[in-house]
């Protein structure tokens, strides 16, 4: 989003594009145009973020009316400025019904009002445009046809659970609130991996007074409180098998039985759940009831991993690079830069390819990420100073380590849980190995040191 916004400025009188074009080429990339169906021609080759649009084009078939009609139907986002010095009233109005950003009075000296109306629109369409790109990103058929189908089974109200699947870091989560919001439902979520197990069910059922030593007044539970919106199950695999039973129930009967009460009440909810463990191998475990997952197995949807979709990784990539840019710098990745990341296999998928490109800014000095620094914003830090006295071998094991625990942390965003369950060691010692790799300073400038300690 560093690209200096591009402009289009149409006008019959050549001294006033010359001069507008001279004074703002500085800040924005400007095109101009004397004639009507040469702006058009234009409009179709070009997205332009503003458009400055005479009125009057002297000796032309059409106007600069026309002109805006015409950017409404092939380029509805552009943010459109008048400029002219036709005020009969008849014009303004007609030229302000058609989504004007705003019209200014030619006359005098106008170019302060121009330049600070044109910095004003730019800066809101870029403000819009991250705002609606963070909602949802993907160039990806496989992705676009789980959010369609997920929001086909919603619309159509249907009564049985949907169940979201995906590596860690593909976007469930994302998803199911983007498709919350999308469909302008309410979305209340319970984390079955974070939720207190003292009080999961009375938070997840509700509970009555006198339930429970404690319980003073009634309480209306989470899925109850999303009535006639979505109740999300996050990390449903991390769920106890208590309330496997309850939530079963739940699901079955569409209502839900707060504790110490008799009566169960009904419900009008649509249940979302979503895991990146293995329900199946954990039913044949007895860790998953069998009974709920048949429940939860009828519409099932599957996030690919990042590594099976290589246009969102090229496509995230530029992405996260352009949104890190500024006014000064700018940064783009190279052609082996794009060939590093895509025989990478992403096992934290879109969290860590964030991570991988902030790692690099922060990192790096470059603004080109080229195949060397995707290696290493990827997963390689410095030796740590190394003693004499250690041996090749165990500096080499060290640096495996060292690789491979920058790696997890970068993909769970610093979740030390996460991290250290994917190392398959406990959180004391992934603390130890941050400390003894001296990687704490890295860590905190990325932001994640805090995640990483075992306070
Ligand atoms: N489609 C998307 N567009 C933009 N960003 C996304 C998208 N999907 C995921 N992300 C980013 O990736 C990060 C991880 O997404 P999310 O937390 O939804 O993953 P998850 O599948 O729920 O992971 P986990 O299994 O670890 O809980 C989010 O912070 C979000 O910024
Ligand atoms: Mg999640």
């Amino acid at each position: 989003m560093n690209e200096r916004p591009l402009i289009l400025i149409c006008d019959d009188d050549p001294h006033i594009l010359k001069s507008l074009q001279i004074s703002l080429k500085s800040r924005f990339e400007i095109h101009i145009s004397s004639t009507v169906s040469e702006a058009k021609i234009k409009i179709k080759n070009h997205e332009y973020d503003a458009a400055i649009v005479d009125l009057n084009f002297e000796g032309q078939e059409l106007d600069g009316v026309h002109l805006l009609d015409f950017f409404g139907k092939s380029s509805p986002g552009t943010y459109l400025i008048v400029l002219s010095g036709d005020q009969s009233v008849k014009r303004v109005v007609e030229a302000t019904r058609r989504k004007l950003f705003q019209f200014i009075h030619k006359e005098g000296d106008y170019f302060a009002d121009l330049y600070s109306t044109l910095t004003r629109a730019t800066e809101l369409k870029k403000a819009n445009e991250v705002q609606a790109i963070q909602k949802y990103l993907t160039n990806s058929p496989a992705v676009k046809s789980v959010l369609k189908m997920a929001e086909k089974i919603i619309q159509k109200d249907q009564d049985a659970p949907i169940l979201i699947l995906g590596e860690t870091g593909t976007g469930k989560e994302f998803l199911v609130r983007h498709i919350a919001e999308n469909m302008k439902r309410k979305l209340v979520s319970a984390n079955m991996a974070t939720i207190a197990k003292e009080t999961a069910e009375s938070n997840l059922f509700g509970h009555e007074r006198g339930a429970f030593t404690g319980a003073v007044q009634n309480k209306i539970g989470l899925i109850e409180s999303a009535n006639n919106g979505l109740f999300f199950l996050d990390e449903i695999g991390d769920c106890s098998l208590d309330i496997q039973a309850k939530l079963l129930r739940v699901l079955q009967e569409k209502e839900v039985m707060p504790l110490g009460s008799s009566r169960a009440r009904g419900i009008n909810v649509n249940f979302i759940a979503a895991t990146h463990k293995n329900l199946n191998e954990m039913a044949l475990d007895g860790d998953f009831r069998e009974d709920l997952l048949q429940r939860l197995n009828t519409f099932v949807l599957r996030i690919p991993p990042l590594r099976e979709r290589p246009e969102d990784i090229n496509f995230y990539a530029n992405f996260y690079l352009e949104e890190c840019g500024d006014e000064g710098v700018r940064y783009t990745i190279s052609n082996d830069g794009i060939e590093v990341l895509l025989s990478y296999n992403w096992p934290g998928n879109i969290r860590e390819l964030k991570s991988v490109i902030q790692r690099f800014v922060v990192l790096s000095n470059r603004t080109i990420l080229n195949a060397d620094a995707a290696r290493s914003a990827i997963g390689i830090g410095e030796l740590s100073p190394r003693s004499s006295s250690t041996s090749i071998i165990e500096v080499k094991e060290n640096q495996i380590k060292k690789d491979e625990l920058l790696k997890a942390i970068l993909a769970f965003d610093g979740d030390k849980q996460k991290a250290a369950k994917l190392l398959g060691v406990n959180v004391r010692t992934i603390q130890r190995w941050v400390t003894k790799f001296d990687l704490t300073r890295s860590l905190s400038d990325l932001n994640l040191g805090k995640g990483v300690s075992c306070d």
